[in-house]
């Protein structure tokens, strides 16, 4: 009934949002992963169907239901999450990444089950990069860019990091959170770090401030022609 109630301010514009963690394989039954719910990025999805806008979800592995209306893909690791969104971007208006991307991949994936040989040994493995998907985005000509939209979530000096990586990816618009206290938990407080300055999102659950989000990032993302 409140979407009923919400303006539209969304109306006609085509947002993509990336959410969740991303799995990294190791062997077939092990992997590296995050402790991202996926909870923000699937109420941010949520909020911005409900102001109007038709949403592509890219999500990572998570047991959250798709909102209405929204578009899901579901990716496991941050490659195939790469591989998804970059061909999707240009017909979006807006990028929201609030994507728990892992930074790093094992370098190989063992094709079998790795098996301890006996003598006490443990494997060392070696890692990779894997591909920055925002920064890529945003590097995208500026016909084909969205609107891009960062999450930077901080274990410490959480705005000085937001303000630094916001200039390093380009990006008009970056939200700040403190991140090992807010994962999969339903409340939040987010720091929206813009151009124009900054604005305080005062703890709340998630779909209140996924929705006070939709609406500030409507007021700062110009149109596109
Ligand atoms: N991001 C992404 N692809 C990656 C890493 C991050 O799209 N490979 C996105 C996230 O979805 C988020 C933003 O970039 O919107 C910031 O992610 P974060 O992990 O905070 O920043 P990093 O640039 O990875 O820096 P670091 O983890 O070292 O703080
Ligand atoms: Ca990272």
């Amino acid at each position: 009934l409140i979407a009923f109630f919400q303006p539209k301010l969304l109306a006609g514009r085509r947002v993509l949002v990336t959410a969740g963690p991303t799995f990294e394989a190791l062997d077939p039954v092990r992997g590296l992963t995050n402790l991202s719910s996926g909870k923000m990025g699937f109420a941010i999805a949520h909020a911005a169907a409900e102001a109007g806008a038709q949403v592509t979800l890219v999500a990572g592995p998570v047991h959250l239901p798709t909102p209405r209306g929204v578009q899901r893909l579901n990716v496991r690791s941050a490659q195939q999450m790469f591989d998804a969104v970059l061909p999707l971007a240009p017909a979006h208006e807006l990028f929201i990444a609030t994507a728990a991307v892992a930074d790093w991949r094992p370098a190989a994936v063992a094709e079998q089950k790795l098996k301890k040989d006996g003598s006490g040994r443990v494997p060392a493995f070696e890692m990779t990069e894997n591909p920055d998907i925002l920064a890529a985005v945003a590097r995208l000509p500026e016909a084909q860019r969205p609107w891009c939209v960062g999450f930077a979530a901080e274990s410490e000096k959480v705005l000085e990091h937001a303000r630094a990586k916001r200039l390093r990816k380009g990006i008009p618009l970056i939200v700040a959170n403190h991140g090992p206290s807010t994962f999969g938990q339903d409340h939040n407080a987010l720091v929206l770090v813009h151009e124009g300055g900054e604005t305080e999102l005062p703890a709340a659950d998630k779909l209140t401030l996924a929705r006070q989000l939709v609406a500030e990032v409507a007021r700062l993302a110009p149109r596109r022609a």
